[in-house]
């Protein structure tokens, strides 16, 4: 086994073999976080991270250093395979990465985006895509974009038993609806969004996810549900954020306004491939210690 996969491999340190995390971020708990642990937190007043996963090491990663629920987000069709909008990702190309996340991970809860496509048409489509990512993946929660156009959907899977986060505000799967990635839920629409949250909220999801909405706006909503809503340019008000890892490791070129670069990756992968590049030029690399007798 090579060095990499046995680290994705190893074991969380530091846990207890049972018993709920004292805290979701960074709890000591041996076991998976669940649904019920983020109602907790809820009611705790406690806010937590969230950050998208497409692969086993940055899953280990996350993982390893708390983080309570990975998104393998549909966010994968721009980062992962270069698209220009999450529209073209399909089922297909999804589950190998939501089944890496799960693999690299054995605390964070994983939820795994439902694309464009594989759910609108029908609550039994929505089902047979869902059925999908939590057998072929072990997924534990599946997310998907809309408000009340959406309940059939999110009321047959939770009684299947299948967790729901929910999506509004700018849902990218919709943004040639929108005529472009533009702040949603400004004056009226805003109480269209606050009847989607709540309806969303009654047909059983656990979570919402509120993007690119006015500040005062997510803190209504956030205040009003009993469920945590998790924001990603919705300011401070909401119980979890959420991130891109690429937009946070600033590894994107041109991030939104409400991301925050906390490492320049970018600069570091540069400088990195550069120095390997000039030591097999300079035949520096490899040395005598990466040679084998
Ligand atoms: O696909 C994604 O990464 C997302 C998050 C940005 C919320 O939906």
């Amino acid at each position: 086994m090579s060095s990499a996969l046995s680290a994705v491999a190893r074991p969380a340190t530091g846990s207890t073999p049972s018993g709920p995390p004292t805290t979701l971020y960074g709890g000591q708990a041996g076991r998976r976080v669940t649904v019920r642990d983020i109602a907790a937190a809820k009611e705790r007043g406690e806010r937590w991270p969230m950050v998208t996963a497409y692969d086993a090491m940055t899953a280990h990663v996350f993982d390893q250093a708390g983080i309570p629920v990975l998104l393998v987000g549909d966010s994968a069709a721009m980062v992962v395979y270069g698209y220009d909008s999450t529209i073209p990702v399909s089922v297909d190309d999804l589950i190998p990465l939501a089944a890496a996340v799960v693999r690299g991970s054995s605390r964070a809860l994983v939820v795994a985006d439902l694309p464009f496509g594989s759910y609108q048409a029908s609550s039994q489509q929505a089902l047979e895509t869902a059925a999908r990512f939590m057998k072929e993946t072990g997924s534990h929660a599946v997310k998907l974009e809309g408000g009340r156009r959406v309940l059939p959907q999110v009321e047959t899977l939770v009684s299947a038993g299948v967790p729901v986060m929910a999506h509004l505000g700018l849902t990218p799967q919709s943004v040639n609806a929108f005529g472009g990635y533009r702040v949603q839920g400004r004056g009226q629409a805003g109480d269209e969004l606050m009847a989607d949250a709540k309806a969303l909220e009654h047909a059983g999801a656990f979570a919402v996810v509120l993007e690119c909405v006015p500040a005062e706006l997510a803190e209504r909503v956030t205040t009003s549900l009993s469920i945590p809503t998790i924001g990603i340019g919705a300011g401070p008000s909401c119980d979890a954020q959420v991130l891109v890892w690429q937009d946070l490791m600033g590894l994107t070129e041109r991030p939104a306004k409400f991301v925050k670069k906390y490492f320049d990756l970018a600069g570091a992968m540069d400088s990195a491939v550069r120095s390997f590049a000039d030591e097999v030029t300079s035949g520096v690399f490899p040395a005598p210690e990466h040679s084998y007798r």
